[in-house]
């Protein structure tokens, strides 16, 4: 197929596996028109707001033992528990200090924190915050993520990890990939904001099963994407295995740009990790917001799911002040100024600023 057949499928509205799959194979030169149609594409259709979001890593406690995942529980990292009082403090001073808007709070899967402690959490963080908050904890039953979301929480991040089945539950052992399908449905049943994505590069992924990862978020109607390239952690029996190239990684963002035209897709640290210039390469690429870590740096390090995570040692308010000089440097405006009403401007052609 040609190039350029690729490109007009896509913008047609069609989907097709086979025109994904020969984007993902572009050449250089192939590759710079997909980078800047994506960005055209971002332009038109979510503008220049471009908003900083936060993410705070409560708890590296994890019950799973997903290969890639360097804080599987038998991981030798120092494990951590932040306390609920400690957590509500620090996304309150990111909120009204930094001006963050949104913020993920992130963990493993910890049973330590029940139910109704993560309910007093989002209460809380609502009663004191005006921001958008995200959890990103895993599987809960249907009942608590509904609890939760009665409790004021907006939107869940969750990823697929992988479209496919049987890579799923290779890889992530004792959990199943019809559960996770089944959260994701669940989650918009409850009125969640849902943010959901793969890993790219993952060992064993193929190149159309890659291809069907990008065409899955489609069908699962994802409010924002998170996708991010796979980074062998030494602490895993992946260890050896080695990462997507930052080419692929943005031609997969890319592409991601060209079939979801508004949705929200941050550049994740994944993509600054890999590559020193990974950020300034996926905003051109269609990214429109970045993610920085608000963990408080006694903790960052230990949260430890690959290694030298970007930022992971520097101070939370240069990184914010860097994220948001980035920001503006590159003639993009920072998203401000949410209001009562924070959900249409989240799934909106652009939030508001
Ligand atoms: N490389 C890249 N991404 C990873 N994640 C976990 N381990 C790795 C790794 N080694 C991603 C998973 C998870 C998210 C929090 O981090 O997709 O959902």
């Amino acid at each position: 197929m040609e190039f350029s057949d690729a490109i007009s499928e896509l913008e047609s509205g069609g989907a097709p596996l086979e025109a994904v799959e020969r984007l993902l194979l572009a050449n250089p030169q192939e590759e710079k028109e997909l980078f800047s149609l994506a960005d055209e594409t971002r332009e038109r259709h979510v503008g220049k707001s471009t908003c900083v979001h936060g993410v705070l890593e409560f708890s590296n406690f994890c019950k799973n033992s997903c290969l890639y995942c360097g804080i599987r529980k038998e991981s030798p990292v120092k494990r951590y528990r932040m306390q609920p009082d400690e957590i509500v403090e620090n996304v309150a001073w990111a909120a009204k200090e930094l001006g963050y808007k949104m913020v993920v709070l992130q963990s493993g899967e910890d049973r330590h924190y029940t139910g109704e402690t993560l309910c007093e959490l989002a209460r809380e963080i609502k009663k004191r915050c005006n921001i958008i908050l995200f959890f990103s904890i895993g599987d809960r039953t249907q009942e608590e993520y509904a609890s939760l979301k009665k409790a004021g929480a907006d939107g869940v991040l969750y990823r697929f990890e992988t479209s496919s089945s049987e890579l799923f539950e290779k890889m992530r052992p004792g959990t199943s990939f019809g559960t996770r399908m089944a959260h994701l449905s669940f989650f918009h049943e409850l009125k969640y904001l849902v943010a959901t994505g793969f890993i790219i590069g993952l060992p064993h992924q193929s190149s159309k099963q890659l291809a069907q990862d990008i065409l899955s978020l489609g069908k699962l109607k994802a409010n924002m994407i998170s996708i991010g390239p796979f980074l062998p952690s030494p602490l895993t029996p992946l260890a050896s295995q080695k990462s997507p190239s930052l080419p692929l990684a943005l031609r997969a963002l890319a592409i991601c740009r060209l079939l979801y035209k508004k949705v929200r897709m941050p550049v994740t640290t994944a993509f600054e990790t890999l590559d020193p210039a990974g950020r300034q390469k996926a905003i051109f690429a269609g990214a429109n917001s970045l993610m920085v870590n608000i963990t408080p740096r006694k903790y960052s390090q230990c949260y430890s799911i690959y290694p030298n995570r970007f930022g992971e040692r520097e101070e939370i308010e240069k990184l914010t002040r860097e994220a948001i000089e980035f920001v503006q440097g590159i003639g993009r405006r920072v998203c401000r100024g949410y209001a009562k009403d924070l959900r249409p401007q989240f799934s909106a052609p652009a939030c508001a600023e």
